[in-house]
C-alpha cells in the first residue's frame, strides 16, 4: 500500500489553527485588547465598523514594538511573555501562547503601525492571509495602531457562519466590558460604524463599573475584600434584590483575566441562597488575585478557563468573602407593606362571624394552625403576636420595621372597627391577599409559614430562643445503624428543636415529646426527612447543620393544603412573617411575597 499520509501547506494548516483561536470578530478584539494591556499602555482604543466584519481597529499607547519584532510577532508561537515551559506557572500576562496575531493575520488582512518610544521611527506592516505584503519605516505616534480588515476573506465558509451585525457586536461590546472593567487604571474608549460607543476615562473599580453599567449601579454594589495568605479577592456585588432573571452580570477575574468557573460561580451564588430567588442570578464583579503557580491557565485555547491548585480552598474563601460581604452591609430585602384600607376593604372577605373585635382576650400560646392544644413558646417575636401587634401592621407600624405609614397618624388611636385592620382574603387555600398601599400584595400560606419557622428552629437552634414542646405518648422508632447513628450525632440539636427523644437498644429510640409546631402523625417522615438532607448536605463544603436542619423541619413542619384560617390567623402569619428577617424568600430560594401594582391592575381592567 502506497503511503497517504501528507503534511498540510502552511496555509491550510495556519488557518486550521486560528479557527481555535479566532472565532469570531470578538475574539480578534479580545486578543488585541490583551496585547494592549500586555504593553503597558494607559490608553487603548477600539474602533469597529460593521460588527467588526469590515474593521476591527486597536490603538495603544504601549511599549510598540522594534523593526524586527513587529515581523516576529505574527509568526506562530512567538512571544516575547514567556520562553520556557516553567514560565507558564508565573504568567503574569494576558498572552503567552504566541499565536494571536500569527492566527489574526492567516484569515484577515492586517495592517500595524508601532513604533517604541525610545525610536524616532516607527514600522509600518502589511499582511495578508499570513503572506508578508509590505514593511517600511514610517512616522506614527509612539505604541501600536493594528488594524484588522476583513476578517475570514478568505475563509468564506467562517464568515458565512457569522452572526447578525447585532449578534456579533453584543459579543465584542462583552468582551470590552470584560477586559476594561478589571483595568479601570487604563482609559478605554469603542466606537462603532463612527459612533463612541463608551468613553472610559481611568478610575477605580466602582467607577468603571458604572461607566460601564449605569449611574443605577452606584446603590447596588456591596464591596467585597476578603485577604488570605494565599489569595485575595476584591470587587463587588450586586445587593440581592437587584439579582436579575437573566444571567450575564457574572464577572469573574483570576489575575487580571476574565475566566469561567461554574465551581466559583457556585460558590458565590450560594452565598446569595435564601436571599434572591432560585431562578435569579446575583451580579458580581470579582477579582481573585493569587501566586500564578497556584493556576494553571493553559488548559483551554482561549484562555478563559483556569485549573486551581485548591480549589477546594478558593470555593471556602470565596464563599466566605461574598457571605461576610452580604452581612456586613445587612442586607434584607425591602418591601412596601404599609396597607391602603380602601383596597383592604374592597378585598375584604367577611364571612359573618369570623371577624373578632380587636377587644377579645387572645390566647398568647394560641398555635393558630393545630386543633390540638399545645405548650407554645414562652418567649420570642414569633409567639408575641397579639391582636395589638397586627393592628399595628395596618397603621404600617411593623414589629421589626421603620417604615411607617403616612396616612395613618401615629400616636393617635385607631378607632377599633373593622375597617381599620387588616383584612385578608384566602384563595384557594394556598394564597393570602391583602391590599397594601402601592397595589395588592399576595402571600403564598405554606411558603410564608414556612419561613416563620424556619427562622424561629435556627433560633432555637443557636440557643437564642427556647423550644416549645408537646407532650406525646410514647413513639418507638427504629432506624438502619447508619441512620441511627446520624440520629444519635444530632440529638443535642434535636433537643433544642422540641424533641424529648431517648434512646432504645442499638438502634432505637423512644420520642416523648416533640416540637409544638409539629404534627404528631409528621414526626417519622420529618426525622427520616433530616437524616436524608444530612446525607445529602454533609459533603457540602459549605454545610451548616442548623441550616438544614431548620429547613427540613420547617418544610414538614408547615401548613398542608386545604386548611382554613380565620382573619386573625391570616393577620397573625402576616405579622410574624414581616417579623421575620427576610420575608420575602423561602427557606428553598423560591418567592414568598408579590405585590401586583395598582397601575397593572388598572391596565389589565382596561384590557
Ligand atoms: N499592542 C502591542 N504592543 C506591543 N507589543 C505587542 C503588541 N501586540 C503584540 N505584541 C508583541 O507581539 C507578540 C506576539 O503577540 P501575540 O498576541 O501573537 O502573542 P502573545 O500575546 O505573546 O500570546 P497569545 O497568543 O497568548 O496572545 C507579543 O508577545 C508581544 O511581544
Ligand atoms: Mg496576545
Amino acid at each position: 500500500m502506497s503511503n497517504i499520509i501528507k503534511l498540510l501547506p502552511d496555509s491550510v494548516a495556519n488557518q486550521i489553527a486560528a479557527g481555535e483561536v479566532i472565532q469570531r470578530p470578538a475574539s480578534a478584539v479580545k486578543e488585541l485588547l490583551e496585547n494592549a494591556i500586555d504593553a503597558g499602555s494607559t490608553s487603548v482604543d477600539l474602533i469597529i465598523k460593521d460588527a467588526g466584519k469590515t474593521l476591527i481597529q486597536v490603538i495603544d499607547n504601549g511599549a510598540g514594538m522594534s523593526a524586527i519584532d513587529a515581523r516576529m510577532s505574527f509568526e506562530r508561537h512567538a512571544t516575547s511573555k514567556i520562553s520556557k515551559a516553567d514560565d507558564l506557572f508565573a504568567i503574569r500576562t494576558m498572552g503567552f501562547r504566541g499565536e494571536a496575531l500569527a492566527s489574526i493575520a492567516a484569515i484577515a488582512q492586517v495592517e500595524i503601525k508601532t513604533r517604541p518610544h525610545e525610536d524616532e521611527l516607527g514600522t509600518c506592516l502589511k499582511i495578508e492571509g499570513s503572506t508578508l505584503m509590505s514593511q517600511e519605516s514610517c512616522q506614527c505616534p509612539a505604541g501600536t495602531n493594528i488594524m484588522v480588515k476583513n476578517l475570514f476573506f478568505n475563509v468564506p465558509a467562517r464568515r458565512n457562519f457569522l452572526k447578525s451585525n447585532t449578534a456579533e457586536t453584543r459579543h465584542i461590546i462583552e468582551e470590552f466590558i470584560r477586559i476594561s472593567v478589571i483595568h479601570p487604571d487604563i482609559s478605554f474608549s469603542m466606537v462603532h460604524n463612527g459612533k463612541l460607543v463608551f468613553k472610559l476615562i481611568s478610575g477605580g473599580f466602582k467607577s468603571r463599573i458604572i461607566g460601564l453599567f449605569g449611574k443605577a449601579y452606584d446603590q447596588r454594589l456591596l464591596p467585597v475584600e476578603q485577604k488570605t495568605d494565599m489569595l485575595t479577592i476584591h470587587g463587588f456585588i450586586g445587593k440581592p434584590e437587584y439579582a436579575k432573571k437573566t444571567r450575564g452580570e457574572q464577572y469573574l477575574f483570576v489575575n487580571g483575566r476574565f475566566i469561567k468557573h461554574a465551581y466559583l460561580h457556585h460558590a458565590i451564588v450560594n452565598a446569595f441562597k435564601e436571599l434572591i430567588p432560585s431562578d435569579a442570578y446575583p451580579t458580581y464583579f470579582l477579582n481573585i488575585q493569587i501566586d500564578p503557580q497556584e493556576i494553571d491557565i493553559n488548559i483551554h485555547p482561549t484562555k478563559t478557563e483556569v485549573n486551581f491548585r485548591d480549589i477546594q480552598y478558593v470555593y471556602a474563601v470565596m464563599l466566605a468573602a461574598v457571605k461576610q460581604s452580604i452581612g456586613k452591609h445587612n442586607v434584607t430585602p425591602t418591601i412596601d407593606f404599609t396597607v391602603d384600607p380602601s383596597l383592604e376593604a374592597m378585598l375584604a372577605q367577611r364571612p359573618e362571624g369570623e371577624i373578632k373585635q380587636p377587644t377579645i382576650t387572645i390566647d398568647p400560646d394560641y398555635n393558630p394552625f393545630k386543633t390540638k392544644s399545645t405548650v407554645r413558646g414562652q418567649t420570642g417575636t414569633f409567639s408575641r403576636s397579639s391582636a395589638q401587634e397586627w393592628q399595628k401592621v395596618f397603621t404600617g407600624d411593623i414589629p421589626g420595621r421603620e417604615e411607617k405609614d403616612e396616612t395613618f397618624p401615629q400616636g393617635e388611636e385607631q378607632p377599633e372597627t373593622e375597617d381599620s385592620q387588616g383584612s385578608f382574603y384566602l384563595l384557594h387555600s394556598k394564597y393570602i391577599l391583602t391590599g397594601v398601599r402601592s397595589g395588592l400584595m399576595i402571600i403564598d400560606l405554606q411558603k410564608a409559614h414556612a419561613r416563620i419557622l424556619y427562622e424561629q428552629f435556627l433560633e432555637q437552634l443557636t440557643g437564642k430562643e427556647k423550644p416549645s414542646q408537646q407532650q406525646l405518648f410514647p413513639h418507638n422508632l427504629h432506624f438502619s445503624p447508619g441512620d441511627a447513628e446520624i440520629i444519635r450525632s444530632l440529638k443535642d440539636d434535636l433537643v433544642k428543636l422540641g424533641f424529648v427523644i431517648e434512646t432504645l437498644g442499638k438502634n432505637g429510640f423512644v420520642i416523648n415529646g416533640i416540637p409544638a409546631d409539629l404534627l404528631e402523625t409528621d414526626v417519622e417522615a420529618v426525622l427520616e426527612k433530616i437524616i436524608e438532607n444530612h446525607k445529602q448536605h454533609a459533603k457540602d463544603l459549605d454545610y451548616d447543620k442548623n441550616i438544614i436542619l431548620a429547613r427540613s423541619m420547617a418544610v414538614n413542619a408547615s401548613i398542608k393544603p386545604g386548611i382554613r384560617l380565620s382573619q386573625m390567623e391570616m393577620a397573625d402569619i402576616f405579622n410574624r412573617l414581616f417579623a421575620c428577617k427576610v420575608p420575602e424568600i423561602a427557606p428553598d430560594g423560591s418567592r414568598i411575597v408579590t405585590i401586583i401594582g395598582l397601575t397593572d391592575i388598572e391596565k389589565l381592567m382596561k384590557m
